[in-house]
């Protein structure tokens, strides 16, 4: 089985799940800045595990819990020992507004109807006709799960229209900033910081 090793956690991944990229790395570094010891941690779509992993090699004591749909993220991230259930979003989880951080890498590329992929590893990338289709979701509920004060990173694209996504987050009560950003080959990709306001 492939794997990653990247700040002190080594990350299997296999067929069917997303392999930790530049975007996980981004995130994850964020992740190491923002997120602090002793609090609750939500990370929502974990593939492998991978940013999940790094938070628990680098922060103490972190009560951390993640998601997928893909059942094959399941499985690749409940061998990187992260806690993991499925659920559609927070379809899984009550909103109780008990998480101090929730983070996530969406799926964020704009695909056709004639560009996905078949089979599980098309939810790692599918964003829909505009990029948002999964970040509109999640942005709509967010806020309900979040303490009052609660942080949220999100990674995203200059292929996703950041300034519509930090729009829809001004519109949910966050104040945002961007707080990593990094070049690649075809885009931009950056980490917005969402804090609520109290
Ligand atoms: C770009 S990948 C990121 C994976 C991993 N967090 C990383 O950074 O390497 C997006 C992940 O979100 C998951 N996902 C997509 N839509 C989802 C949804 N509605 N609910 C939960 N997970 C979802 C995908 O299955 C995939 O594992």
């Amino acid at each position: 089985m492939a794997y990653v090793v990247y700040k002190g956690a080594t990350v299997y991944f296999s067929e069917n799940v997303y392999e930790p990229a530049e975007d996980s790395f981004l995130l994850a570094d964020a992740c190491i800045d923002y997120i602090r010891d002793n609090s609750r941690v939500l990370e929502i779509g974990t593939g492998s595990g991978f940013v999940s992993a790094v938070i628990r090699a680098n922060k103490k004591n972190v009560d951390l819990i993640a998601s997928d749909l893909n059942p094959h993220a399941l499985n690749c991230a409940k061998n990187n020992n992260v806690e993991v259930i499925r659920s559609d979003l927070f379809g899984g989880f009550k909103p109780a507004h008990q998480f101090d951080t929730i983070v996530f890498n969406p799926p964020y590329l704009p695909t056709g109807d004639d560009e996905r992929l078949q089979g599980w590893i098309n939810f790692a990338f599918d964003g829909g006709e505009d990029g948002r289709d999964t970040i509109r979701r999640f942005l709509s509920e967010v806020n309900q799960y979040l303490k009052p004060n609660g942080n949220m990173l999100l990674l995203v694209s200059s292929l996703t229209n950041p300034k519509e996504v930090i729009r829809l987050m001004n519109n949910e009560d966050f104040n945002v900033s961007t707080i990593c950003e990094d070049s690649c080959f075809f885009e931009k990709l950056m980490v917005l910081h969402g804090k609520l306001d109290s």
